[in-house]
């Protein structure tokens, strides 16, 4: 970054603040987006607090900020292939910024929604706070240390040195956004209201807005009063009434405002209606604080033998875990590619998510409210017993009251989350120190909130558990046993069941292995490794761990049962680490139903034959084989009676799903051409597909998800790189260099292909292609204008594509 860059940049910023200390004349309550024109350090450094250190030759960077996914990957690195086999470290980082004198006053403070982890936070060489857990959100008060009307420096310091201290990828430093929050004296706590909603039904709701404030004392009579908006921004005057309390004297206040909102439209997954409550503190005529929270009105019940409903309809939650990294993006978040990975299930007909195994960043929980997603909300993968070496055991005593409170303070009021798990698989459920634990836990979530049920997922659901015999957990959860579900009630009579962890199917996208109708476990012994060449697994859904099920062992149990409430499938989209049926050089996992790059597997479309009523008919694998070999053709499909299959022009014969099929399947012999697949209901065609052998490579084709951005210097588009043949079909093992080219206001923020073995950066503008697709995420500058990205290959006619952004 050139110096005039960075003084503009600094220039700007200081604007930005003072046109806040204009505003806080007239606005009580204002939250600055406070990620930019950070200097970063990667290292040790000595007395980093101190504010005159010269910072100047450090790294200038925006948050939301992952050093690790910028590293190189080796087998040597302490994560560990198993947490993606990327760098950790210490790493710094500053910014310096003026407060207007304006604001001398009022109360600051700078908020974290996620450090990755054990970060040390100054103000003005001013200790604030260390925060081990690298999943919380947590906030300083910077009032008494700031110079009003001068210059303050922020310095943090990151400390992901010692490893392994997870199971899977967490990335590393400022991953989440940070803010800037200036207050009134007299003001809304953080995290301040609690709404829920009771009495619910289609003609009416209450709405209850508990409201949590501190007050000045000078301040003695306040008013607190709630305005409910609908999704169009309408008061619901008729709707709903605004009530408000007087208090005064207490430091302290806890007010609750109850409306009646009548006719109701209910948050569901298929038309997730929000709300908005506007809380408004006053003194007299003067406006204190202002505070918004996002309300959906639902009710929702998980029953011991009927299962889950929501607003009174039976409904199953069909749901994904995913961790938190957004493939080549690392963990940085980026409320577009979460967005993007949200749309994909919704596509899929799921309709959950569980946050495994920590608190999630705040802008998924936003997005599942505004998409319709039910959610699991986890705090902890292990208690006071460890998992990784290094893992969150050593600080759970002493922090995790702390961190489980401000969870649940920060979550609870989406609507979207309806069960909270405040552990997945704790090997303290073998020892009697889960009858201390849980039931404390326990306590904690419901002196917050008590309108959601706990469980903890389980990976002994048997009954000598200890968490379950504790009698703390609501629901009874369990991670895989899928064979054991239907005899639940034989175990736990008259409890409610949630399978928080099911399947665990194991595929390369494009990888076949024939014949695909034995089920493959891994290990077949401990001591006799999965080998295959290039690490892959098969993509036929047949390949799982010994703990897990495949995709179609696990639905057909689920659907059976409508006391089986719910699935959580391990895992919606591959993530870094955990290369399990492997090791290295694999670094990244094989579970998703969607690979890293965000392509589909082709079992995602089992799923969305089971579950939406969109008509589907997918068959697979590619066909492009040796002449002569044996090739079994597998189709998913829906809303049809039969499926015929020509080879050639020629039927090799119609096959239907009989009992509880969820596929069929031709078994050929190879001979190029065509294959084509037509599916039929009442003798109709509903749909046809068609797969063509492909010749070799002859030209890179780029599609955008979006071709128009916002140039707000986050926004994304997702550029699909298909190698296809002269005749546009695309060659299913080709796997050419692609070199990218971007010119205008964008940039390339990362690049994949979804192969779990691939040890290039993501951070480069080159990529292979694995089985025939890459991947090249671009993000917008700030200045809106035309993106031009090109794509050659040695040998291969490039492309260019147009993006714009506004
Ligand atoms: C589960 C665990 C997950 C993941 C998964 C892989 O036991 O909860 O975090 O490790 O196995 O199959």
């Amino acid at each position: 970054m050139s110096i005039s860059r960075n003084i503009r940049g600094k220039a700007l910023l200081l604007m930005t603040l003072m046109a806040g200390g204009q505003a806080f004349a007239q606005q009580p309550r204002q939250k600055l987006d406070f990620d930019k024109n950070w200097h970063f350090n990667l290292g040790a450094v000595e007395h980093g607090e101190t504010p005159s250190l010269d910072d100047s030759k450090w790294r200038t960077l925006s948050l939301p900020h992952d050093w690790s996914i910028e590293g190189k990957f080796s087998k040597d690195n302490p994560a560990t292939p198993e947490g993606g086999a990327l760098p950790g470290g210490i790493g710094w980082y500053r910014k310096t910024f003026t407060v207007p004198a304006a604001a001398k006053g009022k109360l600051v403070y700078i908020d974290f929604d996620g450090v990755y982890q054990k970060s040390d936070v100054w103000v003005n060489g001013h200790h604030l706070g260390f925060r081990p857990n690298g999943y919380i959100s947590f906030r300083y008060e910077l009032t008494p240390y700031l110079n009003f009307g001068g210059k303050n420096t922020i310095a943090v310091k990151v400390d992901n040195s010692v490893q392994p201290n997870s199971r899977w990828y967490s990335g590393s430093g400022i991953y989440r956004h940070v803010w800037l929050e200036t207050t009134n004296k007299t003001a809304i706590d953080e995290w301040g209201t609690y709404v829920t909603t009771t009495d619910v039904s289609t003609s009416s709701a209450k709405v209850n807005v508990q409201v949590q404030l501190h007050n000045d004392k000078a301040a003695s009579q306040l008013t607190v009063t709630t305005k409910l908006y609908d999704a169009a921004g309408k008061f619901i005057a008729a709707a709903g009434e605004a009530t408000s309390a007087k208090q005064n004297g207490a430091e302290s206040l806890t007010v609750t405002n109850t409306l009646t909102v009548k006719n109701p439209v209910l948050w569901s997954v298929d038309k997730p209606y929000l709300y908005k409550a506007v809380t408004q503190v006053t003194q007299g005529k003067t406006i204190v604080d202002e505070y918004t929270t996002t309300v959906g009105i639902r009710y929702f019940d998980f029953d011991a033998d009927k299962g889950f409903s929501l607003n009174g309809k039976p409904m199953k939650i069909l749901g994904v875990c995913n961790h938190h990294d957004l493939g080549s993006l690392g963990s940085a978040v980026n409320t577009r590619a979460l967005e993007r990975q949200l749309q994909m299930l919704k596509a899929m007909g799921c309709n959950g998510i569980r946050t495994s195994h920590n608190p999630p960043a705040p802008e998924l929980l936003d997005l599942c409210d505004k998409m319709g997603f039910i959610v699991m909300d986890e705090a902890f993968d292990c208690w006071e017993w460890k998992k990784a070496t290094y893992d969150y055991h050593l600080f759970f005593k002493e922090w995790h009251k702390r961190d489980l409170e401000d969870q649940i303070k920060r979550d609870r009021n989406h609507p979207s989350i309806m069960i909270w798990s405040v552990g997945n698989e704790i090997p303290q459920q073998a020892d009697t120190s889960a009858y201390r634990i849980a039931p404390e836990l326990a306590a904690i979530v419901h002196s917050l909130d008590k309108t959601r049920p706990i469980t903890t997922a389980n990976d002994r659901p048997d009954t000598s558990n200890k968490i379950v015999k504790s009698g703390a957990i609501d629901l009874i959860g369990y991670n895989y046993h899928e064979r054991d579900y239907p005899t639940f009630h034989n175990r736990y009579p008259g409890k409610k069941f949630i399978a928080t962890e099911t399947t665990s199917g194991l595929e390369t996208r494009g990888y076949y292995e024939m014949p695909s109708d034995s089920i493959r476990v891994w290990p077949t012994s401990w001591d006799k490794p999965f080998v295959r060449e290039g690490n892959n697994v098969s993509a036929y859904d047949n390949t799982r761990p010994p703990w897990g099920s495949t995709h179609e062992m696990t639905w057909k149990i689920m659907k059976k049962y409508d006391f089986l409430s719910g699935m959580f499938i391990w895992t919606g989209f591959d993530y870094l680490g955990e290369p399990t049926p492997y090791s290295w050089p694999s670094r990244s996992s094989y579970f998703g139903i969607i690979d890293l790059a965000g392509f589909p597997k082709d079992v995602y479309y089992m799923y969305q034959s089971e579950w939406t009523k969109k008509d589907v008919l997918h068959i697979f694998p590619h066909w492009n084989w040796e002449p002569g070999k044996m090739i079994d053709i597998w189709a998913y499909y829906n809303n049809a009676d039969e499926v015929e299959l020509y080879l050639n022009g020629k039927s090799v014969g119609i096959k239907k799903k009989t009992g509880d099929d969820l596929h069929v399947m031709w078994r050929l012999k190879f001979e190029p051409g065509t294959l084509k697949a037509v599916s039929r209901k009442n003798g109709k065609v509903v749909l046809t597909r068609e797969i063509r052998t492909a010749g070799a490579p002859a030209k890179v084709e780029l599609i955008a998800d979006r071709s128009l951005i916002k140039a707000d210097g986050k926004d994304l588009s997702f550029v699909t790189v298909k190698i296809l043949d002269k005749d546009g079909n695309i060659v299913p093992d080709a796997d050419n260099k692609v070199n990218f080219k971007i010119t205008g206001e964008g940039f390339i923020a990362g690049v994949d292909n979804g192969d779990p073995v691939n040890h290039d950066s993501f951070k480069v503008n080159y990529r292979k292609a694995f089985h025939g697709l890459a991947l090249a995420i671009v993000q917008a500058k700030e200045k809106a204008g035309n993106i031009t990205l090109s794509a050659t290959a040695d040998g291969l006619t490039g492309s260019t594509l147009v993006l714009k952004s506004k």
